[in-house]
């Protein structure tokens, strides 16, 4: 085969697809193995971004592929709203038991995480028959007009975009809960009688890996129960096994009314679930939530796969391992380098801060090129963060530990590097 070039591509690239779609790198992917990826060239790369958050069983585990190639051949599509089918039952029923909340719970099947919390707040305004959703500083909850509005970071995801969808009051994120605190917002902000729901990451992603104080979520359930208010957990980035339980609102022992799964739920495959309380999600009309692809057969085929590998392949403690190693090594580097502030995170879903100078402001421009030289040398990382500081780890938990170690010592060489060229 004349394969083209990572050039050839990207002028390609440059061509045919939208300038407003970004890239962290132009190396054009053609196979991809656990945590490894090759390019067109030949070329590997350790694989620190797992396609954001998304493939915490690996790239192309066998059993996922299996089941894909299985369900391909037999069933691709008919849309579950015209006729269903058994693979998204069988995964709605895997979903309710694996879900935080000892209650009765239903399931509705999305493409995309942003389509699973535009959903969510479907069904929140539904059941409650309240307007006002209320979010928070540094959130991320997609990039659809309403989902866009919910996210908190202006550029690029806001920038120019608008007008926002109505009914939207943020909050500052983490901060203690006093009764004070909260009042002042039902004064200043929105009346509590017409909010329909709190959507909340338990672990902020885009936003920073930030986690809040150890009691925030169950002071912040009971305040929305209190008043009437839906409490939604948005698990799209942290759910999955990524800090080391299942869904993190586990670590907290807190049993949302609605979670958004997505991202490592089908190893890539586009499926997102709304999971809530049966009554919240039956009160919705037949036909009123739904679409062409949600749940498609070959999505819920993954999906099954991927839990199933969850079990046989100890997914759980493969991430609980994989946050050890990475916070032992982040403290190592931390003592190393002055321009590593916070480490950030809960188990596998960990990161650390850059900052410089005297009042450790962001060190935006070090992050940014602390990402390429990783990519130039063999290591996708990604950064997040309002100010684009965060050096954040979303690896597949199936990394050996010699990827691991050669990701972060090129990624210790890049901060030397940055040390060189810039007295920090
Ligand atoms: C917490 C959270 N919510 C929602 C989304 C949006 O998901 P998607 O990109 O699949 O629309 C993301 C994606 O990064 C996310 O991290």
């Amino acid at each position: 085969m004349n394969q083209k070039s990572n050039a050839q591509l990207s002028k390609l690239r440059s061509q045919y697809i939208s300038n407003g779609v970004g890239n962290v790198s132009l190396k054009f992917i053609e196979s991809a193995q656990g945590a490894i990826l090759r390019d067109v060239e030949g070329r590997e790369y350790i694989d620190f971004a797992g396609g954001i958050g998304a493939l915490s069983v690996g790239h192309s585990h066998p059993k996922v592929v299996e089941a894909i190639k299985k369900q391909a051949e037999k069933l691709t599509h008919t849309c579950f709203m015209v006729n269903p089918y058994e693979p998204a039952i069988e995964l709605a029923e895997k979903l309710c038991k694996i879900t935080p909340g000892a209650f009765a719970k239903k399931v509705v099947f999305l493409n995309s995480g942003s389509e699973a919390v535009e959903n969510a707040v479907k069904i929140a305004r539904y059941y409650t028959k309240r307007p006002a959703i209320v979010v928070f500083e540094n959130a991320y909850h997609g990039r659809t007009q309403l989902t866009m509005t919910m996210t908190s970071k202006v550029k690029p995801y806001k920038f120019g975009f608008g007008p926002f969808a109505p009914e939207v009051y943020r909050m500052p994120f983490g901060d203690v809960l006093g009764a004070d605190k909260l009042n002042d917002f039902f004064v200043k902000h929105v009346n509590p009688e017409a909010v329909a729901a709190v959507v909340v990451e338990p672990i902020q992603g885009e936003g920073g890996f930030i986690v809040p104080h150890a009691n925030y979520f169950q002071e912040l359930i009971k305040i929305c129960h209190d008043n009437g208010i839906l409490f939604v957990a948005d698990e799209i980035q942290s759910g999955m096994g990524r800090t080391g339980k299942m869904f993190a609102m586990e670590h907290w022992s807190v049993e949302p009314d609605m979670i958004t799964v997505a991202k490592s739920l089908a190893a890539g495959m586009p499926l997102a679930a709304v999971v809530g309380k049966a009554e919240i999600m039956d009160s919705v009309h037949p036909w009123g939530l739904g679409g062409t692809y949600g749940g498609n057969p070959v999505t819920c085929a993954a999906a099954l796969a991927v839990l199933e590998v969850f079990e046989t392949d100890q997914m759980l403690e493969k991430s609980i391992a994989l946050g050890q190693k990475l916070r032992i090594r982040f403290e190592q580097l931390q003592k190393k380098f002055n321009m590593i502030n916070e480490i950030r995170g809960l188990g596998a879903m960990l990161g650390f801060e850059l900052v410089k100078g005297p009042n450790k402001e962001p060190a935006t421009t070090e992050a940014k090129q602390l990402v390429d030289f990783c990519n130039d040398n063999g290591l996708v990382i990604l950064a997040c963060g309002s100010y684009g500081n965060i050096i954040r780890i979303l690896a597949p938990f199936v990394i050996t530990d010699d990827q691991l170690e050669k990701g972060l010592s090129i990624m210790e060489e890049g901060l030397v590097n940055i040390l060189e060229n810039e007295a920090i």
